[in-house]
């Protein structure tokens, strides 16, 4: 279709995040897009790169519908009314006094992993402490035991499917995670093997307006705690373990004073956040400034573009726990924001806290360098740090 010079929707400049150029360095080129135009399109949708679109469309969810596919997603991919009883259901498995039983194991298992490494020579924070850190506290908390390695792997090739577009593959990524679920369902369901008390069992007795919930929706509620979570886990804590390395000011800070660490993590994310994208659908033709996004159209929230919008946090690289918190969208914001917040918090500053606690330094191992991480993540692919 031709469009007139003047329809605004020819206005929206073309851009490819999945170019090698853009790959290699998505947060400059986010800081870039941001300052030149609101948005951009490529053939996968529209970016919202700026903090006051990303929040606006985040909070209208009948305009940007959050049903972007053909899978049933519990409840990521749901809208009102139907999210809001499933939401409530999900939000009950983190609450406070839950969180709370879980941290001794979670302690356990950071210290243990911190014990274990070597003090002295490079050791990658994302490969060494991230990822295995992520796969061992989500396996304790959901009582999935001997299936590291087949998480871990599975966790690879979801990237590179969601990487590549190829819907096939991308299909066939989540029948294979399907099955490893389904396999956590049978042995609950083997009277001899049954385990009482863990959130997988949990969801096996839980009920939805009087009715168990069908097996299906088990495995799309669990699908979406573990594939969303073990990633952005493992890259979080690439993130805050670079940053503790290259700003031993702030390091010490929390040496002497831990209990600022969750504000700290936070505010560390911000600067650097992982987590790059969630997807919508335009339920109808809306106006973003001086552009028009038609019916159907695809559109992209870049948290990490606007977790450093100029202007919301003027210099975006500048640490201000305390001041940047009200307008920090790590954890997103609006109906979908992250139910596992404080799952996530309370994992990651306990693996801090394990770190700081078990060593007198932490600084970039000489002669290694960090290597960038690219979509669908953000942050760090490689943190090579010394534990002194
Ligand atoms: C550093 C770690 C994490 C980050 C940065 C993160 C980030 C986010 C963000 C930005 C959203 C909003 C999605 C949207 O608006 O479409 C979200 C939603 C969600 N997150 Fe997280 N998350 C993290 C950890 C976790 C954990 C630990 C869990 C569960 C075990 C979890 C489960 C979910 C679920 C189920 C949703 C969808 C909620 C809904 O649709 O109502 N996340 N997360």
């Amino acid at each position: 279709m031709n469009r007139r010079v003047d329809d605004p929707q020819a206005a929206i400049p073309a851009w490819e995040p999945l170019s090698p150029e853009v790959l290699a360095d998505q947060l400059g080129t986010y800081d870039r897009q941001r300052i030149a135009c609101a948005l951009a399109r490529s053939p996968r949708g529209v970016t919202l790169f700026r903090h006051a679109d990303v929040v606006a469309a985040a909070h209208d969810p009948q305009t940007f519908s959050s049903a972007v596919s053909a899978r049933r997603a519990v409840p990521n991919g749901m809208d009102p009314p139907e999210h809001a009883p499933w939401r409530a259901l999900v939000d009950s498995f983190f609450a406070p006094a839950q969180i709370a039983a879980l941290e001794p194991r979670v302690r356990a298992i950071a210290d243990a992993l911190v014990a274990a490494l070597p003090r002295g020579t490079v050791v990658d924070a994302v490969a060494e402490i991230g990822r295995p850190f992520a796969v061992r506290a989500q396996t304790a908390w959901l009582g999935w035991q001997g299936i590291e390695d087949e998480l871990l792997a599975w966790m690879a090739e979801n990237h590179a499917a969601t990487r590549s577009g190829d819907t096939a593959r991308s299909a066939a990524v989540a029948a294979a995670f399907d099955e490893i679920i389904r396999r956590q369902l049978r042995r609950r369901r083997t009277p001899d093997q049954a385990t009482s008390d863990d959130p997988t069992t949990a969801l096996l007795t839980a009920t939805l307006d009087g009715q168990p919930l069908s097996e299906a929706d088990i495995v799309s509620i669990l699908r979406n705690w573990t594939a969303g979570d073990l990633a952005s886990m493992a890259a979080a804590l690439g993130v805050v373990a670079w940053f503790l390395a290259t700003h031993q000011d702030v390091q010490q800070a929390l040496r002497d004073r831990p209990q600022d660490l969750a504000l700290a993590i936070d505010e560390m994310l911000r600067i650097d956040d992982p987590f790059l994208v969630n997807r919508r659908v335009t339920t109808h033709a809306v106006r973003i400034g001086e552009h028009e996004l038609a019916a159907g159209d695809r559109v992209y929230l870049n948290w990490t573009s606007a977790n450093r919008d100029e202007a919301v946090f003027g210099d975006p690289g500048a640490y201000r726990p305390e001041q940047n918190a009200p307008h920090n969208l790590v954890y997103g914001t609006g109906i979908h924001a992250c139910p596992g917040r404080p799952l996530a918090t309370m994992e990651l500053v306990v693996a801090v806290e394990a770190l700081l606690k078990a060593t007198a330094l932490i600084d970039p191992a000489p002669g290694a360098s960090p290597e960038r991480e690219t979509y669908p993540l953000g942050g760090w692919r490689r943190v090579p740090v010394r534990l002194r």
